[in-house]
């Protein structure tokens, strides 16, 4: 059996790896199970890309399709053309896809059309947003996936209620949990830490990236001028994706407390994370992180795929209006901030278990 393992974009690299080593863990059991690493290419830059290869012990990607960069479409298209030319030479059983980037849908896409299975990991969840384009991709892929691997229950029931069978959805837990928790004893400090003397639960990180929040040059500045005010004096490290850091060099951005940093390896920002006051920020895969890490998570969504970091883990989702932020950093520093606990299955076996059962399907089918 061969499966290819889609990797395009930095929240999959993480979720990707813990499959690898359960499938290398059932090779060396002698199961009969092989995989080709395929990077689309959509983040291209080494710390958004290669450094996480390195760091989490990712093999070198059997192919790399280059087709980072462009617009939605334009990403979306060259990912489908590439993928699709690569299977057109050598064929493979099925196609697992993780997470929700633009990679994950149009290489389910093109699996499907070539008749290939498509198993999806994390899937089932939906924040109802269509304007976020992750969303248009979860819904699309689970379209058309054969195999749905879920990190909670609800994300299964949401399938269900689309009309998918039991018999095809996996409640499995979360693979990006599990590079987590294989890596923990090995964060590091970033060089930051010394070069700012930080200490423990005396910083902020955050991190924007989403259009709803950067996009408007108005409202970002203003976003970020909340948060300086109202942190008390605590520095603000702000390792800065690529799509921010362009705007953020535009507006000319500068506050003494205020580090713009470059996106940081997953061992260092972690490193960073796990020793924070807090964490303020817009993406899905962090407040996952921050729920295991027991670590506040201030989240400016309107909306969240992921309720179970909320109602069971410690992020709060407070919204895109910066008057939300003063009462949130209120909240924060009067040291009432809930504890919250983790997620059922969120125990470093996600890869196992998905493994596992594609073995068993695939091989008894
Ligand atoms: C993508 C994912 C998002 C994820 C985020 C994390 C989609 C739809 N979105 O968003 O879910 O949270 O990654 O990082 O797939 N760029 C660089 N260097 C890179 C990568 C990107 O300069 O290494 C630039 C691109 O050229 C583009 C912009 O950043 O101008 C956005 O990149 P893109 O891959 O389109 O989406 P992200 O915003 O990174």
């Amino acid at each position: 059996m061969k499966i290819d393992l889609i990797a395009g974009a930095r929240p999959n690299f993480m979720k990707i790896a813990s499959i690898i080593d359960a499938i290398h863990a059932a090779q060396s059991k002698k199961k009969n199970i092989e995989y080709r690493l395929i990077h689309t290419g959509q983040h291209y830059d080494k710390n958004m890309s290669e450094n996480f290869f390195t760091q989490l012990g990712i093999p070198h990607p059997h192919a790399n399709l280059g087709a980072g960069g462009g617009s939605q479409s334009e990403q979306t298209a060259a990912i489908m053309i590439g993928y699709e030319k690569l299977l057109m030479t050598e064929k493979a059983d099925l196609c697992l896809v993780v997470g929700d980037v633009n990679s994950t849908m149009a290489c389910s896409i093109v699996a499907q059309k070539l008749h290939l299975s498509v198993a999806h990991v994390e899937a089932g969840i939906r924040s109802r947003d269509w304007t976020m384009p992750e969303e248009i991709n979860r819904l699309v892929t689970d379209a058309i996936t054969n195999f749905f691997f879920t990190t909670t229950p609800e994300a299964g029931e949401i399938l269900k209620k689309s009309g998918v069978t039991e018999d095809r959805i996996f409640w499995v837990g979360n693979t990006m949990i599990d590079t987590l928790l294989k890596h923990r004893s090995k964060f590091q400090k970033p060089p930051i830490w010394d070069e700012l003397n930080l200490h423990k639960n005396e910083y902020l990180v955050m991190t924007l990236h989403r259009p709803a929040n950067v996009d408007e040059d108005e409202k970002l500045k203003v976003l970020i001028d909340e948060l300086i005010y109202n942190c008390q004096g605590l520095p603000l490290i702000f390792p800065a994706h690529p799509r921010t850091a362009k705007i953020l060099t535009k507006l000319g951005i500068d506050h003494e407390n205020l580090h713009i940093i470059e996106p940081l390896g997953y061992l260092e920002f972690n490193y960073l994370v796990e020793n924070a006051r807090a964490v303020v920020t817009d993406s899905g895969g962090i407040t996952e992180e921050t729920t295991v890490m027991g670590i506040p998570c201030i989240t400016l969504r309107n909306n969240t795929e992921r309720p179970e970091t909320v109602t069971i883990g410690t992020n709060e989702l407070i919204g895109t209006d910066p008057a939300a932020i003063k009462p949130a950093m209120e909240l924060l520093f009067s040291g009432n901030w809930k504890k919250g606990g983790i997620p059922e299955l969120w125990d470093g076996k996600a890869g196992q278990r998905i493994v596992n059962t594609l073995i068993s399907i695939l091989n008894f089918k």
